[in-house]
């Protein structure tokens, strides 16, 4: 079979390499891909926001299958355009993307539905947050509505941070909205957990803890995510049935009602108040790097799972995983998530010899030719599965101490809680 992957980030290299493992893969096109993908798959660079001219792509190359990584074409109706000319997409539809491109969709359904999450309101303009700051204590979360690449959350702590990001909003920063979300800001621990739905069930797609913070011991502004680990200990069978039961039942059935059934990967980022789960954000796509923690978990044909959740028959299959422990460390350009210089050459990769449990997953680099240069805030996943998180960290920390890589920086402290 002949499958296209979209996205270019480490999520997608990790995606990349459980499609190349797979029974049942034969070519792989990666839309655009990146250099970690090119050795496994053949990288396309088209345009993922054109699709007529993806579609052209994908029929003259007799793609069958299309799973999509990022949010931004879902959102899109990437699937739907793609399910309509007949060629089978993994991910939700437009409609259902809103849970993540649409705060306030995603709040109105919390509402409506009896679903526990942060205490909000949508708001249009100043006179709304005043009625909100008015009836609440401080500190405060403020919230683009649409879709702002990891950027549109501030944790507010006085009245002037909420003025001056509030009218960044309204003033149209975020270009997918001019409406916020405010709530109340929740103190817990977080937990970032995986579902693969399809029309009639659902199955566990594993559980990670994200580090959203910059600096050691969780300090300073929030990024894409310095590192993760999986499985989350904080999980266990009642916390989960609380979920479901409270959270993720509840919302699934909702869309069901209004005849716009949940398809897709659906990563329910949560934080955990005295025992029990509040939803903080839907999103409509694997995690990343949650991802990259998950997938060398996976004991199951990868494939065969996709393709079952399209045909409906998840309820029938049995997703098995190792009982290994995994976790990953984000290598930043200095400066990120502030400025930070482009195109720095990574001079000793290949000479990295790497062992059967250590991965190095890529996510902002690029070819110049034959030699490899730095192109984002987040350049490469460091990754390791084994029996312990301290085993794991300690040896994903030799690697990046080998790599040495004078432009970068990471952290060292990635599962301090756990270790
Ligand atoms: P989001 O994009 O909604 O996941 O928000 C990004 C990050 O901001 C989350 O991972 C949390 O660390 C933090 N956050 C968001 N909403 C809240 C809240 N209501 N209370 C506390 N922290 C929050
Ligand atoms: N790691 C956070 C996210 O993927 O949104």
């Amino acid at each position: 079979m002949n499958i296209a992957l979209i996205g270019s980030g480490g999520r997608e290299h990790v995606l990349c390499q459980k499609i190349y493992e797979s029974s049942l893969s034969k070519k792989i096109f990666c839309i655009p891909g990146n250099p970690g993908t090119s050795n496994i798959a053949e990288n396309v660079n088209l345009e993922i926001n054109n699709f007529t001219k993806l579609l052209k792509f994908l029929k003259n190359n007799k793609v069958s299958l299309v799973i999509v990584g990022p949010e931004g074409p879902l959102v899109k109706g990437l699937t739907d355009f793609l399910n309509d000319h007949n060629i089978n997409t993994f991910g939700p539809s437009k409609f259902a993307s809103k849970l993540e491109g649409s705060k306030s969709f995603m709040k109105t359904i919390c509402k409506k539905n009896k679903i526990p999450t942060a205490k909000y309101k949508t708001c249009k303009n100043k006179k709304d947050v005043n009625i909100f700051l008015k009836e609440n204590i401080f500190p405060i979360v403020v919230k683009a509505d649409g879709l702002a690449a990891g950027k549109g959350v501030t944790i507010c702590y006085n009245k002037k941070e909420v003025n001056r990001v509030t009218k960044e909003i309204f003033g149209g920063k975020f270009k997918t909205s001019k409406k916020l979300v405010i709530e109340e800001y929740l103190q817990g621990d977080e937990l970032s957990y995986f579902l693969i739905v399809d029309k009639n069930s659902y199955k566990f797609f594993g559980s990670a803890q994200d580090h959203k913070k910059v600096g050691e011991r969780d300090k300073g502004p929030n990024t894409g995510g310095m590192g993760a680990y999986s499985p989350a200990p904080i999980l266990n069978k009642k916390l989960e049935n609380k979920i479901l039961k409270r959270i993720v039942d509840p919302t699934l059935k909702a869309l069901k009602k209004m005849k716009k059934p949940y398809t897709g990967f659906l990563y329910v980022g949560l934080i955990i108040v005295k025992g029990n789960p509040y939803l903080i954000e839907y999103n409509v796509r694997m995690g990343d790097p949650e991802c990259q923690v998950i997938l060398p978990r996976l004991n199951s044909d990868f494939l065969k799972i996709i393709i079952s959740s399209i045909n409906n028959k998840l309820s029938k299959i049995k997703i098995n995983w190792k009982n290994k422990k995994c976790m990953t460390i984000v290598l930043c350009s200095k400066g990120y998530p502030g400025k930070f210089k482009k195109l720095v050459p990574i001079k000793n990769l290949n000479k990295i010899k790497l062992k059967k449990n250590i991965f190095i997953f890529h996510a902002g680099t690029r070819f110049l030719g034959d030699k490899l240069f730095s192109n984002g805030g987040r350049i490469l996943n460091v990754t390791s599965i084994g029996t312990s998180f301290n085993l794991v960290r300690k040896r994903i920390l030799k690697t990046l101490k080998k790599l040495n890589w004078k432009f970068g920086f990471y952290r060292k402290d990635i599962g301090w809680k756990v270790i």
